[in-house]
């Protein structure tokens, strides 16, 4: 065909519409490979942060959480003692820098812990008079949430007010103001930080099943009360032998059917024997030079990281399973260095908790996590760019 008639028909066949050959194929779509981008379309995923990710002291973690991560929470620096350690005394340099750093990188920001009896200022814990108590909440409350209204995205509002039993904790808290506190604070945080925040009830061992019942009614209670309750926290401190899966699967579902989507909060797996399965076990004791309760003072050996990888397989499946009700998992920890189960619950001994080794690398438990995705990425025509095992 002549070039003019095959312009004329051309240009004519557009008036119909013209598709160019180019985009008639959707090419893959191209992204790194990482935490937060091979879950997106299941959950965010995050770690707790120290005040070193942030200030310039470990740049190395700080790259790590900005590549790995799309949520952050932070560790210590926003509970009461830290934040607010005296009547009217605010420590905002920290807190601020943490909620920029989360903006400046596009993540969920969770604010840690607005009422909780554990590292709360004295001068709270001295006050006995209700009204005094409340007024009290309400400052801090009002002060720190309202502070970062519209900033951050999710609040722990109250962090472990239950018993294992699934009775309420005799915290100070309740000690003074009874069972009301827990819907104060809830309406107190709703008001301060606003409609658009997230507020959670949060705790540990919510696999539990009294605990979970526990929790259930409790929060059956504050909604009822006028409360809002828009999740609950299952902090996720686990070891490599429990809880089970199905015990934390027969929790999900209990969550889910009580109108609680979940955030696993604080995941992190310990390796090291639990001191208080050895009778007689003097916890104040440091246990680095014990072979038996620090038995990898080096180097975790492949047999041990292939345990941790199978755990934590069986957790991330679980965690797939039920997307459809689990928002975020945020691990308790930017790498084993840094994580808090390396002086607790005894101290001086070496753990292995996470996915990333003490020199920011990757271990064998991310890869497995990881390629739990396989499978999305050709049905979601993705084209992960594997990065550079190296943080600098
Ligand atoms: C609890 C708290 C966290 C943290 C961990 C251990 O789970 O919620 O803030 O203190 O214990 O570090």
């Amino acid at each position: 065909m002549h070039i003019k008639n095959y312009l004329l028909l051309l240009a004519f066949a557009c008036l119909y519409g013209c598709e160019s050959p180019a985009t008639a194929e959707e090419s893959p779509k191209e992204i790194p490979f990482t935490l937060s981008t091979v879950f997106a379309d299941q959950f965010v995923v995050g770690a707790a942060l120290g005040v070193k990710h942030i200030n310039g002291t470990d740049t190395l973690g700080q790259a790590l959480v900005a590549r790995e991560y799309n949520t952050i929470t932070p560790e210590n620096m926003m509970k009461w003692e830290e934040i607010n350690p005296e009547p009217g005394v605010f420590n905002w340099e920290d807190p601020d820098a943490f909620v920029e750093f989360g903006e400046q990188n596009d993540m969920f920001i969770v604010g840690h812990a607005l009422v909780w009896h554990s590292q709360l200022s004295k001068y709270v814990e001295e006050i006995t008079d209700p009204d005094e108590l409340l007024t009290a909440m309400k400052t801090h409350i009002d002060a720190v949430a309202g502070r970062y209204k519209g900033r951050i995205d999710g609040w722990d509002v109250v962090n472990e007010a239950l018993n294992e039993d699934g009775t309420l904790r005799e915290s100070h808290f309740y000690k003074v103001l009874g069972e009301d506190y827990l819907t104060e604070a809830f309406k107190m945080a709703a008001a301060a930080a606003g409609p658009e925040t997230k507020l959670y009830y949060n705790d540990y061992n919510m696999w539990n099943a009294d605990k979970r019942e526990g929790a259930i009614r409790m929060i059956e209670k504050i909604r009822a009360n006028g409360g809002r309750v828009d999740g609950i926290g299952m902090q996720a401190h686990y070891s490599i032998v429990g809880p089970t899966i199905d015990t934390i699967e027969q929790s999900i579902i209990a969550y889910e059917k009580a109108d609680l989507p979940i955030m696993m909060t604080e995941l992190d797996v310990t390796v090291l024997p639990n001191p208080w399965d050895l009778v007689g076990a003097e916890v104040s004791q440091n246990f680095e030079n014990s072979p038996y309760m620090n038995p990898f003072p080096d180097v975790l050996p492949d047999s041990m990281q292939a345990v941790l990888a199978d755990r934590y397989e069986d957790l991330f499946q679980l965690y797939l399973k039920h997307a459809d009700n689990i928002e975020r998992i945020t691990f308790w920890g930017v790498n084993d260095g840094h994580s808090w189960l390396n002086g607790w619950p005894i101290s001086g001994r070496t753990n292995y908790p996470l996915l990333f080794d003490r020199s920011y690398q990757k271990k064998p438990v991310y890869e497995r996590v990881m390629s739990l995705i396989e499978q999305e990425k050709g049905e979601n025509n993705y084209n992960y760019q594997k990065q550079a095992n190296e943080v600098n």
